[in-house]
């Protein structure tokens, strides 16, 4: 059925009420009549630990890979001597970086403890995932060459039903990490140095850090504080490494979805709540509560860049995790589904944004992940000597819509 939404800016959204499963996919998302996602606020999923499976290991190696793969993209690559994981939670990825070498010594710091995993358990997945992983991806490039039509049910599987290492890694990250993601052996012990159960921001300042990294833990923060922090934990020329769920991509954070695209995104907090009370009554007091309370700050690309700037972090390098298919199994559209049925109206939708969110941008539409790389230089006025430099429009816009461009000319 064919509705209008006007938004108290009065802008009008035109939306056809079937659209719902284009958007909502997954099915513990919140949508009239669809099955429930469990409580997002219940603390009880504490943190012990079972096993790790290989699949689970897969996944985070790729995570602690992206780091490495941006080292070696800006020339960084190499053995720190002193790392520290914010908001490490089982600490695997600090682990797997101390394991490859990339860290003599790693520290954890979360302000709730967690079960580490056995040191060894991760050593026979390491191996397992460097000869069965490497095997799988070659098998897979072999069989993807076979014309469909001629490939026999198990080619078929390996094309389609089999996750490898890289595949998994280009369907998060966006990217082809090459086959170098099979070269790093497990050549140190794989565990944390140091496990500190405490909150970052007690940590003592006059210990500094020569790489600093945080996976999945920058929206639990308050960007400034975290940032200013991360700045006085850093020695001078120490990297810190972020990399954090965008809450305005297409199936955000939240997992809510509405009958047209970016529906939580696009809609500022008050008309989301009148768009969820006139069309989910049943769900809307949830649906309200996880808009408001899910990551309040909502960075965009140009917050994490110009605050971590002004806290004299430089960004040399970021990526924008899009995802290459355009749709994502359990997530509904992806941005690049949603730029093929609705190319004509992504400018009007960022404008709808930019009318809460001034320097929100179309690439924060797009961008899956926000991982960056900073380098501290030491110097607080960062910020201003940038925009000095390149002239303040050139430096705002510039920034991002120029490799913005490359992106978008893969595509279109
Ligand atoms: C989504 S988890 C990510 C855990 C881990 N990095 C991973 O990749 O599995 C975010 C973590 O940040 C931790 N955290 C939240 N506030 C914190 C604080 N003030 N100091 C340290 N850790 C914090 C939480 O306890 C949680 O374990």
């Amino acid at each position: 059925m064919k509705k209008t939404f006007t938004t108290s800016y009065g802008d009008t959204i035109h939306f056809d009420t079937d659209d719902i499963e284009v958007y909502a996919r997954r099915d513990n998302l919140f949508y009239n009549g669809g099955p429930k996602r469990p409580p997002l606020f219940d603390e009880s999923s504490a943190s012990t630990l079972g096993g790790i499976s290989y699949a689970h290991y897969q996944t985070r190696y790729a995570r602690a890979y992206s780091l490495v793969k941006m080292l070696k993209d800006t020339n960084l690559y190499g053995a720190y001597d002193n790392l520290l994981d914010i908001g490490c939670g089982q600490g695997i990825q600090p682990a797997i970086l101390r394991g490859i070498g990339v860290a003599r010594y790693a520290t954890g710091v979360d302000i709730r403890h967690s079960e580490q995993y056995p040191p060894r358990a991760i050593k026979k997945l390491h191996r397992k995932l460097r000869t069965v992983g490497r095997l799988l991806d070659g098998l897979k490039a072999r069989y993807r060459a076979v014309p469909q039509e001629k490939r026999n049910a198990f080619q078929n599987t390996i094309v389609n039903n089999v996750t490898t290492l890289r595949s998994f890694y280009i369907n998060e990250y966006g990217s082809d990490p090459g086959s170098d993601i099979y070269k790093h052996p497990m050549t140190a012990t794989p565990e944390l140095d140091e496990h500190l159960v405490q909150s970052v921001f007690d940590l003592d300042e006059s210990r500094k850090f020569d790489l600093i990294t945080s996976f999945n833990a920058m929206g639990y923060f308050d960007l400034d504080s975290i940032l200013s922090k991360v700045g006085n934990l850093l020695g001078d020329n120490g990297a810190f490494y972020m990399v954090a769920a965008n809450w305005w991509r297409a199936f955000n954070p939240t997992w809510m979805a509405g009958h047209f695209p970016f529906a939580a995104q696009r809609l500022s907090t008050p008309d989301f709540a009148r768009y969820a009370r006139e069309h989910f009554p049943d769900d809307a007091d949830v649906m309200i509560r996880l808009h408001e309370e899910f990551e309040p700050d909502r960075p965009t690309l140009h917050d994490y860049l110009e605050k971590g700037l002004a806290h004299g972090l430089v960004p040399i390098k970021f990526d924008y995790c899009n995802l290459p298919s355009d749709e994502y199994s359990f997530g509904g559209l992806t941005p690049l589904g949603i730029l093929k049925r609705h190319a004509g109206e992504l400018d009007e939708i960022v404008a709808q944004v930019q009318r809460f969110k001034s320097n929100f941008r179309l690439v924060d539409l797009t961008n899956h992940y926000h991982s960056i790389l900073f380098v501290r230089t030491g110097s607080t006025n960062t910020a201003a000597g940038f925009e000095q430099a390149a002239g303040a429009e050139e430096y705002r816009e510039g920034l991002i819509y120029k490799s913005m461009k490359g992106v978008w000319k893969k595509f279109f």
